[in-house]
């Protein structure tokens, strides 16, 4: 048997704790071999609705669950963590300006990132769920000295698979069928999801698109917008934020991200410098997971429209960058 994995959740007493943590504890991220340590961090006002999660699952019996602790301080949170979901985040408030959301963040990320830095395992990997996803995956990262930046990353597994299922809508195929699909850029309304190099059964999508009468414009003016709305979309139908969805893409992402096999997907990751986006910046790309480690996929000739459209979500990368610089938080 190997030695347990510690998986730290922050805002663990929130919607996405309450729908990742029994699957984490279920042996759904490390495979049915592996004990599973739960390290679960909220505020100190949510204490008690995180013991209450806690005692849920206890009460679960999960053969695989080796421990469960709760803490309101980061630095005990993380200490000894392989795997972190940076969950927690402070959200947009009625009058908040993106400068005071982006302040409050950084308050958050910048101790948690230091905090990683203090005690986490060697192997520590670590996606950010909470909003701003890039920008606070940016502070985390800069704040985790001596860890590799490349551990820091932000989830935009969710929009690649809402744009997978919205894709195999529009050519009634399985999901299994397509590949290719990418998220460029950051997690917000101005993300790139492309269909530029997806397939369908091995045929361009773009192809088996116009052949059901949707061009461009269908990309354009139907496909984008559905896809990067998805969120207020479902806010508006279900009453609530996607939660259950969310907390299956986290799971995905790091899953992937620690896979032997090599999976496609996508994941905000420090630019390289790949594509022109500034080194740095915590971008969406197209990536390749292998052997525990992820590579941006290099070498796609990007037509002049999904050039625009990643342009300008770094352009907001760039300018939230800018506005955390101007904060002090990047000091
Ligand atoms: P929620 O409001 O139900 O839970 C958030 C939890 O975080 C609360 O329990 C809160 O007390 C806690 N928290 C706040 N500050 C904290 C801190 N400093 N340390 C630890 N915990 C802290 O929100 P929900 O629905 O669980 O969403 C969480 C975040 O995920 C939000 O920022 C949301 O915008 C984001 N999100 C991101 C998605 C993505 O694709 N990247 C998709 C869906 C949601």
């Amino acid at each position: 048997k190997s030695s347990p994995v510690t998986i730290a959740v922050t805002g663990a007493a929130g919607n996405i704790g309450y729908a990742i943590l029994f699957r984490l504890a279920a042996g759904e991220l490390l495979g049915p071999d592996v004990q599973v340590r739960l390290n679960l961090l909220d505020i100190p006002d949510a204490a008690q609705a995180l013991e209450g999660v806690a005692m849920e699952l206890a009460d679960c019996a999960f053969p695989l669950l080796e421990s469960v602790n709760t803490f309101s301080d980061p630095v005990r949170a993380f200490d000894g963590v392989n795997c972190a979901f940076l969950i927690g985040a402070r959200p947009r408030t009625a009058g908040m300006e993106r400068a005071d959301l982006l302040s409050a963040n950084g308050e958050i990320f910048a101790p948690q990132g230091r905090a990683l830095a203090d005690g986490a395992a060697d192997d520590l990997r670590v996606v950010v769920v909470g909003n701003p996803a890039n920008t606070n995956a940016l502070i985390a990262a800069h704040h985790g000295r001596g860890i590799p930046r490349e551990r820091f990353t932000a989830l935009t597994r969710l929009d690649h698979n809402r744009a997978l299922a919205q894709l195999a809508q529009a050519t009634e195929t399985g999901v299994g069928e397509i590949e290719g699909v990418a998220i460029w850029g950051n997690h917000s309304a101005s993300q790139y999801p492309s269909l530029e190099f997806a397939t369908v059964a091995g045929v361009p999508a773009l192809e088996v698109l116009k052949a059901r009468g949707k061009d461009h414009s269908w990309v354009e003016d139907e496909f984008i917008p559905r896809v990067a709305q998805r969120g207020a979309e479902i806010i508006r139908v279900r009453g609530g934020s996607s939660v259950g969805s969310a907390a299956h893409a986290a799971i995905e992402h790091m899953r992937d991200w620690m896979s032997d096999e090599p999976v496609e997907t996508s994941m905000a990751v420090p630019s390289t410098g790949a594509y022109g986006v500034e080194e740095g910046l915590v971008c969406s790309f197209p990536v390749i997971c292998e052997g525990g480690e992820y590579r941006i996929r290099e070498g796609l000739e990007l037509g002049e429209f999904s050039k625009a459209r990643l342009r300008a979500s770094v352009e907001e990368l760039k300018a939230e960058r800018d506005t955390v610089l101007s904060l002090g938080l990047l000091a």
